[in-house]
């Protein structure tokens, strides 16, 4: 793929994080270590904290223990604006796209954070363009007016301007047809692979997730209960047995 930006993949090191929602503690101790350029799945039941550990991550929930590096530095100090300055970035599982702007508007937003202008905005877009021909397409329509999977992509498209180096994804195949769902998990992992983006994605589609992930963890009631390697699962089915 000819996109523009040529990422250096960060590795995360998340370790003995504890945070919740004032006296609701979720997150008990959470630890996972990602390798720069590899895609990890994260699972788990309904309510299981996995959108919490998301928004720990980026600083839009308060840690209350534990520490999260980003190629060896300390992030949890910093803001969330700092942390997207540094190469991080989240799609929310819910109102991702401002729905009353055009794709392009939208991704001019996403561009925004970054400070992606010029030149280099018309770049960016070229690159989300590739990933989603669709979002060429209908780039003057407004995302209300896109299907949910449309949406979705442009979320993703979205968090693609502002050139992260480590893309959480929060379970961006809810609602999609199974067609749409291979196609956008392709694209995830050639946004891995191809473009330098290591990569956790929250997933309820295991079969799906598990066919382009490098690392699986599975939360329950805010703890991991399984981290390892796709292959070491037996079957997805054992997994859901887990959950
Ligand atoms: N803003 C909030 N205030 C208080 N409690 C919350 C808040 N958001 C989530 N929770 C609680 O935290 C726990 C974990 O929620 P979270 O959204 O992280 O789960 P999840 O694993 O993402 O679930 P799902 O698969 O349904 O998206 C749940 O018990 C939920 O009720
Ligand atoms: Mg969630």
């Amino acid at each position: 793929m000819s996109g523009p930006i040529a990422n250096k993949a960060a590795s995360v090191a998340i370790s003995g994080l504890v945070a919740g929602y004032g006296s609701l503690p979720v997150l008990r101790e959470v630890s996972l270590d990602i390798k720069g350029g590899t895609v990890a799945v994260l699972l788990g039941h309904n309510g299981a904290g996995k959108s919490t550990l998301a928004k720990a991550l980026m600083g839009l929930v308060t840690v209350d223990a534990g520490g999260i590096a980003v190629d060896g530095e300390d992030v949890k100090g910093l803001s969330t604006a700092q942390r997207l300055k540094r190469g991080m970035a989240l799609v929310l599982q819910e109102h991702a796209v401002f729905a009353d702007l055009t794709v392009l508007e939208n991704l001019r937003v996403g561009g925004r954070t970054s400070g992606v202008g010029g030149d280099g905005f018309a770049q960016a877009c070229d690159m989300v363009y590739e990933l989603f021909p669709i979002l060429k397409e209908f780039r003057g329509r407004t995302a209300t007016s896109l299907s949910g999977g449309q949406q979705r992509m442009l979320a993703i498209g979205m968090s693609m301007m502002t050139q992260p180096r480590f893309l959480i994804l929060d379970e961006p195949s809810i609602g999609l047809a199974p067609k749409l769902v291979d196609e956008v998990m392709a694209q995830i992992r050639l946004i891995c692979r191809q473009l330098g983006v290591t990569v956790l994605l929250i997933e309820q589609n295991v079969e799906a997730a598990l066919k382009i992930c490098d690392q699986v963890v599975a939360l329950r009631s805010g703890s991991v209960i399984f981290a390892g390697a796709p292959q070491e699962l037996g079957s997805a089915m054992s997994v859901l047995d887990l959950l």
